[in-house]
């Protein structure tokens, strides 16, 4: 499958901007999009100096009027990269006999960027990538959606966080495989920690902690394998599956001694 025209939200950032780097070189068009302009051009500029064309777009994902513009101006596209997102955990009690909570303005926000901002890019690009013609190998294009690890588990520290990332990933997995008898394979991404502004100023330790760059590398190249879902640390992966097949009474009573995502523990995400 060709990959010469390549869209990517999150492209300001962390993961985004390291799949922009990497993918950047002589013959490959890159759109990017993320919100901040200054570090969205920064971006471009690099993938430009790397001899790629790039064109930017800085808008909202949840907007999802200017993100179908968006997609279908592109006109094709071999491979799309949804990777923008937010993240944040609950908020310590305010009270010795309140509970830990998520503001609901933190918990709308998590939906409309994290699932809904997935969902304005994939089915526009789908409907663009089913008018193009098959290539030699029969495909049209690929999508891949970045799930993570905290989809695998019910984590008291990350209730919208967790439920937004493990709707996308059971949405890609599972549309990926219709799409595929149209030549659209899907991916999803599962994946750990990553060094990236993300997870900067966490205050706990992040076992499994992946250099970005270096999960780059293993998104193109599980990519390349056409793997559906694309796990790593795999570890990491297995023991939420495991800790999610546990009484919840038990798994809770685990999580909730846990310094990983207790309350207070992220710092408060921008909500604008
Ligand atoms: N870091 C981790 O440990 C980790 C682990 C598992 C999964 N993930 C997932 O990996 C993806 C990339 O995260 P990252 O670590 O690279 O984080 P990051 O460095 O904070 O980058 C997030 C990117 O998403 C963009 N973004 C956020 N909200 C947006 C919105 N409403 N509209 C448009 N763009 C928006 C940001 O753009 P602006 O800054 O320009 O607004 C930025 O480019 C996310 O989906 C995240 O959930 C991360």
């Amino acid at each position: 499958m060709k990959h010469d025209i390549v869209l990517i939200t999150g492209a300001s950032s962390g993961l985004g901007r390291s799949l922009a780097l990497t993918l950047a070189r002589p013959g490959r068009t890159l759109h990017l999009g993320g919100r901040n302009q200054d570090r969205l051009h920064a971006v471009a500029q690099h993938c430009i100096s790397r001899g790629a064309a790039v064109d930017v777009a800085a808008h909202d994902v949840a907007d999802r009027t200017a993100m179908a513009h968006w997609v279908k101006s592109t006109g094709t596209l071999d491979m799309v990269l949804a990777c923008a997102g937010i993240t944040g955990g609950t908020r310590a009690p305010t009270t010795p006999d309140s509970p830990p909570y998520e503001p609901d303005a933190q918990v709308y926000r998590f939906f409309q960027t994290n699932l809904e901002g997935v969902l304005n890019i994939v089915l526009p690009a789908l409907e663009v990538m089913r008018s193009q013609p098959r290539g030699a190998d029969g495909m049209r294009g690929r999508i891949c959606a970045i799930s993570s690890v905290a989809g695998l588990v019910s984590y008291p520290g990350t209730p919208s966080y967790g439920a937004a990332k493990a709707a996308v990933d059971r949405f890609m997995v599972a549309t990926g495989g219709n799409t595929k008898k149209a030549g659209i394979l899907l991916s999803s991404v599962v994946c750990g920690f990553l060094n990236t502004p993300m997870t900067a100023k966490n205050r706990f330790p992040m076992p499994g902690m992946t250099d970005v760059d270096n999960a780059s590398r293993r998104i193109l190249r599980g990519l390349k394998r056409n793997e559906r879902r694309i796990v790593f640390p795999l570890w990491l992966a297995a023991g939420s599956r495991f800790m999610d097949l546990l009484p919840i009474k038990l798994a809770e009573a685990y999580y909730t001694h846990q310094p990983t995502g207790a309350a207070g523990s992220m710092p408060e995400p921008d909500l604008s």
